[in-house]
């Protein structure tokens, strides 16, 4: 690590144990980070995003053992997915113990826990002495930062201090995978969708020997889950088909638009009174580089003045390796057509 690094890392380390909230790099998405003792930190995580505190945060450690310090129970399963996926973008969620606070988790008896894997945040978290609670660096609903300059931009009024860790690597943020375990061995959910896909946890799991079965988590286990969430600063159109007629596609928009809730479940829609410019998203056609860029792109998208972006999904969309953007562009999205 280079000095001007490992500076930034003491000055973001002194930061947190003064009580302060720091925004930090991961693989996934830039979060905005407190210790896990400091309840008026935790605190001003939520107020600064504006973030409603029946959605639980995500606890970060730097090792296993820090995290078994956390949890009521390890079980096999954990111990074979953290093993493998970790440091990296897989959050487990565990029940939780004493030493999180139901600020953390908004009062459930589960705690979400992940390794990141980038070295600034990982020294971070050993130099702090202390696991770090932190969601994403965005106000909330709104598109999630990628870089720095996102997140610094995101809370310029706040004067946050970002510790600068370049481009995140994913793009998106983790799976965040519920684990119960019964006698049988372990029951599973994939509350979030992520880089770590179903099939890899399943292979995982079955080259381990390890019994389990997934179930459809009901919706009170996944509290944070809205309908709308990670939305750019203009309305954002999702296409089933591609339009050849850009007028009738305008039209078609603005009624559609117009005829939805002015907000569902807390997240305002945008919706454009007038359609004069529209941007196409364009994407990489490789699902590993076209998450990687996508938050960064519906950013710039939303800068160059249009009224509204649009994104044309293609045949392979509804497949395993996508199903993540698809989870984050439809969430993006005022409007399907
Ligand atoms: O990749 C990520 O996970 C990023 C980086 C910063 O680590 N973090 C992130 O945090 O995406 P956030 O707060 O934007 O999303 C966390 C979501 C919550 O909205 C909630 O749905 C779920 O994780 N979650 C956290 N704790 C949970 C729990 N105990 N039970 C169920 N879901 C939980
Ligand atoms: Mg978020």
């Amino acid at each position: 690590m280079s000095i001007k690094m490992q500076d930034q890392i003491t000055q973001a380390t002194q930061l947190l144990n003064e009580g302060h909230i720091v925004g930090i790099p991961t693989e996934t998405v830039y979060g905005l980070a407190a210790r896990i003792d400091q309840e008026d930190a935790i605190k001003k995580i939520f107020t600064t995003k504006e973030r409603p505190f029946f959605d639980p945060l995500i606890v970060h450690v730097a090792s296993i053992e820090q995290a078994q310090k956390l949890v009521q129970i390890w079980p096999n399963a954990a111990a074979v997915l953290a093993k493998t996926f970790w440091p990296g973008p897989l959050t487990l969620v565990l029940p939780k113990n004493e030493k999180v606070s139901s600020l953390i988790t908004s009062g459930l008896q589960t705690v979400g826990l992940r390794m990141p894997k980038h070295p600034m945040a990982l020294q971070l978290i050993k130099e702090v002495g202390c696991p770090l609670a932190a969601p994403s660096a965005n106000k909330f609903g709104k598109t999630s930062p990628t870089n720095a300059k996102h997140v610094a931009v995101e809370f310029a009024r706040e004067n946050v201090f970002v510790l600068d860790g370049g481009e995140c690597e994913v793009g998106l943020e983790s799976t965040v995978l519920l684990i119960e375990s019964v006698a049988a061995g372990a029951r599973l959910s994939i509350l979030r969708e992520g880089f770590v896909t179903k099939s890899k946890i399943e292979s995982t799991l079955v080259t381990a020997g390890i019994s389990f079965e997934f179930f459809q988590a009901n919706k009170t286990a996944s509290p944070g889950h809205m309908k709308h969430h990670y939305m750019p600063s203009i309305p954002f159109v999702l296409l089933k088909n591609n339009s050849t007629d850009i007028k009738e596609l305008k039209k078609e928009i603005l009624l559609k638009i117009s005829e939805l809730p002015e907000q569902i479940e807390e997240v305002k829609i945008l919706k454009p009174t007038q359609i004069e410019k529209l941007v196409q998203l364009n994407l990489s056609s490789d699902p590993v580089l076209a998450a990687r860029e996508f938050y960064a792109k519906l950013r710039l998208a939303a800068e160059t003045g249009a009224d509204l972006i649009y994104f044309v999904m293609h045949e392979n969309f509804t497949t395993e390796p996508w199903l993540a953007l698809q989870d984050r562009m439809t969430k993006a999205a005022s409007l399907i057509i």
